[in-house]
């Protein structure tokens, strides 16, 4: 099939990088609806995995952020991907950070974006994923919940015990995001005693709700590349505590040392794409010798070819994301990683 993302690309460029987001989705929404997606796309070749439970049609996910408010679930499910991570959503609306907020870095095939959870609130996406097609025929989608910006961290177990009764009964699976660089003090969840404490409330809160629906929905963790093997080695042994069923690694980067002579290399804020790849690789090797499989992992990170999605696997990881790849490559990339996946 012709790929014609290599000729709108230099136009979507030319625009303001989340204008050109907003764009693009409303484009992708009108030819969704009128049936366009389905014979413009390649579609991947079915390749299921089950994993918690779960089984994914193929392992070719979108990662969070792109699609925070579950408003384009219906075009987006039409390019292929075997499962959606809609969020990231906080218990309240929240307008996010101040724009400009993403930055694209085109010589690097990166990203820089301190968007700050900007969302209409978990209600309003619970609500939209409900009247998404996708989801009412029985779609993966998963919901990734987080704090608000104005929720002090001492409070943050109380924001996501909320967005978690809020998204349980609808989500495939619920990650906890802890990751984000972008909401003031969100990465100190990640220090041993904290993450001990929001694991022991949302496993708790996670029971009732197991009981009150009488069914047990898969809890992932996503998890920053900036870490050491030290973080990774009480991460992991948190996860099996508490029974948190994966691991999403990995965020965006707060390291800048492949960018910081690029235009727009020293904004503040996560950056994504390929100069995340390796790092993120390198988590999730990590992450695979402490887990040695009781622990699936999902590999995300500077996924911008097959053979990248192919180290992801091959580093320890079950199933992959994609966000930065998706700017940079198109929707095509989706199938040419689906593919190689299901061949190698
Ligand atoms: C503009 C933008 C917004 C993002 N927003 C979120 C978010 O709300 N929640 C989240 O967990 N990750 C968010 N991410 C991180 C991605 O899900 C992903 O983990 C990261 O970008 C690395 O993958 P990539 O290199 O394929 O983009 C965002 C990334 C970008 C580029």
């Amino acid at each position: 099939m012709i790929d014609s993302y290599p000729l709108l690309r230099p136009w979507l460029f030319s625009l303001d990088p989340e204008e050109a987001h907003r764009v693009t989705l409303g484009n992708l929404d009108r030819a969704q609806r009128w049936g366009l997606l389905r014979c413009f796309i390649d579609q991947p070749a079915s390749d299921p995995r089950t994993i918690c439970g779960i089984t994914f049609p193929n392992p070719v996910g979108l990662a969070a952020g792109l699609d925070k408010d579950g408003q384009h679930i219906d075009a987006l499910a039409s390019l292929g991907f075997g499962f959606l991570e809609i969020g990231t959503v906080t218990p309240k609306p929240q307008a996010g950070n101040p724009k400009p907020r993403m930055f694209r870095l085109p010589e690097a095939q990166g990203i820089i974006n301190r968007m700050g959870f900007n969302n209409d609130g978990v209600d309003a996406c619970v609500k939209r994923v409900r009247q998404s097609e996708f989801w009412q025929n029985g779609g993966i989608v998963g919901l990734n919940i987080g704090k608000n910006a104005t929720t002090p961290i001492e409070d943050a177990a109380s924001d996501y015990v909320t967005a978690l009764e809020a998204v349980y009964e609808t989500a495939a699976y619920i990650t906890i995001n802890i990751s984000s660089p972008n909401t003031q003090n969100l990465r100190a969840l990640q220090g041993e005693e904290m993450l001990r404490s929001l694991l022991a409330s949302v496993d708790l809160a996670r029971k009732s709700l197991s009981d009150r629906y009488s069914v047990r929905k898969p809890l992932f963790l996503k998890i920053a590349p900036d870490l050491d093997s030290q973080d990774i080695g009480f991460i992991a042994d948190l996860l099996l505590e508490f029974g948190i069923d994966a691991i999403i690694a990995t965020n965006t980067t707060i390291a800048r040392e492949a960018v910081q002579n690029l235009p727009f290399g020293n904004e503040a804020g996560g950056l994504s794409g390929a100069p995340v790849r390796q790092a993120s690789t390198h988590i999730i090797k990590l992450l695979n010798e402490r887990l040695a499989n009781e622990v699936p992992i999902i590999g995300v990170g500077g996924i911008m070819s097959a053979q990248d999605a192919k180290e992801k696997m091959a580093a320890g990881a079950s199933l992959i994301q994609l966000y930065s790849g998706l700017i940079y490559r198109g929707p095509k990339l989706i199938s040419q990683c689906a593919d190689a996946l299901k061949t190698s």
